[in-house]
């Protein structure tokens, strides 16, 4: 049976025109890993996204497809899929409470949680759990960069701001989100001005092992720092998870700059014997043995993408790049706050780099 048949089946996939708890109304399913335009979404195949609406407000519905986690899928055993089901339901619930609890204003909020009744036609139904969001009406960063023909440096920048102020909340709660790609960045009007980070589902909390915590890397394979893909586990949380984190947001500079991805330039310009089997190599390499190479590739990328910054930031921005991006994750993040006390990423220095360069921009795009 194909992904799409698959996904027809189920009963969360045909909510349109439920009713839920707090009177809420399910009036639009949203696209899905597999569907044309959903390249970017690495979801759990578990789930699925829809529009709710209560008086003319909306809201954002995700809910999980027990049903069909319990239909056999030959490779894993039924218990283990209902146990990947529920770890992986119950920890985005858990982290979103934490989020919840402290106020992260930059962090996708939640409206509630529940259980969508069994049909009453169907007594051995099974009820559909689900989490219902604040609705970003502006979509994604992803879908509106690649619709939009009006984004202009000042909203690049104020993003880049506004997700960096994003990972300092989530940082500040011991949360490192992981899987920070485009289409994780929701946009909350419709111009797209108040950016928040969305899509927990990956994240690492410090003290708490869930099973995606084990794999080397939780988020998806085209935005993984090269240490992760490489094999090799950074032994401080610092380095593995607040290191990716910034990583990630380097990446989201390069792809609103330039819509480039710097794991693409990695693949064309590396040779496969040195590239890992995750990014289509042969595998053989280690780490250590392919950073002299990433370095090269990497510096010749930033001198190609300079071009696509705004002469005014160039400077500043290209800095900014290199420290976020840089492949050897020893040095990554700001220099001076690497040299404190337990070496932190000095994510603050990037959410003022960032304030400071939004607001030029605004003064730029004016003359
Ligand atoms: N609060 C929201 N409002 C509007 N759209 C959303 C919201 N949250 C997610 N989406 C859309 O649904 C997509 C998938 O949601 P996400 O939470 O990232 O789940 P997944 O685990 O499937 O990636 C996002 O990329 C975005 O386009
Ligand atoms: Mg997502």
């Amino acid at each position: 049976m194909s992904l799409q048949e698959a996904l027809q089946l189920s009963r969360a996939s045909k909510l349109v025109n439920e009713r839920l708890d707090g009177g809420w109304t399910v009036v639009e399913q949203l696209t899905r890993p597999g569907e044309l335009g959903a390249e970017d979404l690495t979801g759990s195949w578990f789930s699925f996204g829809y529009v709710a609406e209560k008086g003319g407000k909306k809201a954002f519905l995700k809910v999980v497809d027990v049903e069909r986690a319990l239909a056999d899928d030959g490779k894993t055993s039924l218990m283990n899929r209902l146990k990947n089901l529920t770890d992986v339901h119950t920890f985005e619930c858990d982290i979103l409470d934490v989020c919840t609890k402290a106020r992260l204003d930059k962090v996708v909020q939640i409206l509630g949680k529940g259980e969508i009744p069994a049909a009453a036609n169907a007594p051995m139904g099974i009820p559909i759990p689900y989490i219902l969001f604040e609705h970003a009406e502006g979509g994604d960063a992803r879908k509106l960069v690649s619709r939009s023909n009006k984004i202009d440096d000042a909203w690049r920048l104020s993003v880049l701001h506004q997700v960096a102020v994003g990972i300092q909340q989530l940082h500040s709660q011991d949360i490192a989100h992981q899987d920070l790609k485009p289409s994780n960045i929701l946009l909350f009007s419709k111009d797209g001005s108040n950016a928040k980070i969305g899509d927990l589902g990956r994240a690492s909390r410090k003290g708490t092992d869930t099973k995606h915590d084990l794999e080397n890397w939780a988020g998806s394979t085209r935005y993984a720092p090269p240490e992760q893909v490489y094999g090799l586990i950074p032994e401080h949380w610092v380095d593995r998870r607040e290191g990716c984190d910034l990583y990630h947001l380097g990446s989201l500079a390069i792809f609103l700059f330039t819509g480039v991805s710097l794991t693409s330039y990695y693949v064309s310009n590396i040779s496969k014997d040195v590239l890992p089997k995750a990014w289509t190599g042969n595998g053989t390499c280690d780490y250590k043995t392919a950073l002299p190479v990433l370095t090269s590739v990497f510096t010749s990328f930033i001198d190609n993408v300079c071009c696509a910054l705004p002469e005014w930031g160039k400077a500043e921005l290209s800095q900014i790049i290199i420290s976020a991006c840089n492949p050897d994750f020893t040095k990554r993040g700001d220099l001076n706050a690497r040299k404190k006390q337990g070496n932190p990423i000095g994510i603050e220095t990037f959410v003022s780099r960032f304030d400071r360069l939004a607001k030029r921009a605004l003064v730029e795009v004016r003359q």
